[in-house]
């Protein structure tokens, strides 16, 4: 049997800006992993691959998924890059602890799983910037235009500051600082967050891009602070950064509720990270005020909450 997985992520700053060429800053969440487990079987024929995924009740033969099935198209992406000649029938189980369609990149790190896994059975383990490449082609199906940070951020494994064709910059913080991340419950596609933007964008381009260009200056200040650790400046700017993401439409009332709670609880910051409309929100937090924060979330209607240290 070989296991593999991959951890979710956050974005800090900058979504939706990012997809027009803004930088934005993404950070791994080690708490949350989805895993894939490949497993040799001999109940059919070479070639076979049977597919389990309790966590969305599937469990087909890979035969059997449409081709465009996120599932499918990065197994058949995989096998065709590591191209095996015959190869036994196969067992791929994948779970996982990211909630999914929350912007916590559950999507991404099911991709990064499964090439880690399948490939690694098969005896070719592929190298970081293919299984990043080959997850970047899955995301297409799940938003047409997708920028790319959230494969980069789970295959670097580390804080990136990140700037679409750019080659990615890891972000050193001398000082950790810590996040509490809160579900509202809602599920919220990315495809539908990026489309609403992208078709309010092209009825009022000056003002979006006014907007992407503002978020983006946050974001390459939020990368001095980190670099030349003023991380106590990160929260207020997670509030101008959540201002302008409420000005281009895609914060909720959930959300709104989240954040007003973990602001009025001591943290110095909060806004919604990944697409929004739903989703997770995260707060920058003193590390002795987490717990009261990740109460008052709760307390406020957050189905789930969780904590995570940035550091590298
Ligand atoms: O997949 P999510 O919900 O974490 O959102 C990704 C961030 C976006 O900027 C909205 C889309 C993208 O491709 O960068």
């Amino acid at each position: 049997m070989t296991t593999a997985s991959a951890p979710g992520k956050i974005i800090l700053f900058g979504e939706h800006a990012v997809v027009y060429g803004r930088p934005a800053i993404a950070v791994p969440v080690r708490e949350v992993i989805a895993t894939a487990e490949v497993t040799d079987i001999t109940y059919t024929a070479p070639g076979e691959i049977h597919i389990e995924a309790p966590d969305i009740k599937l469990d087909m033969w890979l035969h059997e998924l449409i081709q465009d099935h996120p599932l499918a198209r990065i197994i058949h992406l995989t096998l065709d890059e590591i191209d095996p000649k015959t190869f036994p029938p196969l067992r791929l189980r994948i779970t996982s602890t990211i909630p999914i369609s929350s912007g916590l990149g559950s999507g991404t790190a099911v991709s990064i799983a499964v090439v880690r896994a399948l490939s690694t059975h098969l005896g070719q383990p592929l190298p970081l910037l293919r299984q990043s490449a080959l997850a970047f082609e899955v995301e297409k199906i799940h938003h047409g235009t997708p920028s790319g940070i959230d494969n980069t951020v789970v295959i670097y494994d580390q804080p990136i500051y990140f700037v679409q064709g750019d080659e990615p910059e890891i972000l050193h913080s001398k000082t950790p600082f810590t996040l509490v991340i809160g579900d509202t419950g809602r599920t919220s596609p990315t495809a539908v967050a990026v489309s609403q933007v992208r078709l309010a964008w092209q009825e009022n381009t000056p003002k979006y891009e006014a907007t992407f260009e503002a978020i983006g200056q946050i974001a390459s200040q939020a990368r001095r602070c980190i670099m030349e650790d003023r991380v106590q400046e990160l929260g207020p700017l997670m509030n101008q950064n959540q201002t302008l993401l409420e000005d281009i439409g895609v914060s909720s009332p959930e959300l709104g509720v989240l954040i007003d709670a973990a602001l009025a609880s001591g943290a110095s910051g909060a806004k919604l990270s990944g697409a929004g409309l739903g989703g997770n929100m995260i707060a920058m937090v003193d590390p002795d005020d987490a717990d009261q924060v990740e109460i008052a979330l709760r307390e406020a209607g957050a189905v789930r909450t969780l904590r995570t240290e940035v550091s590298t």
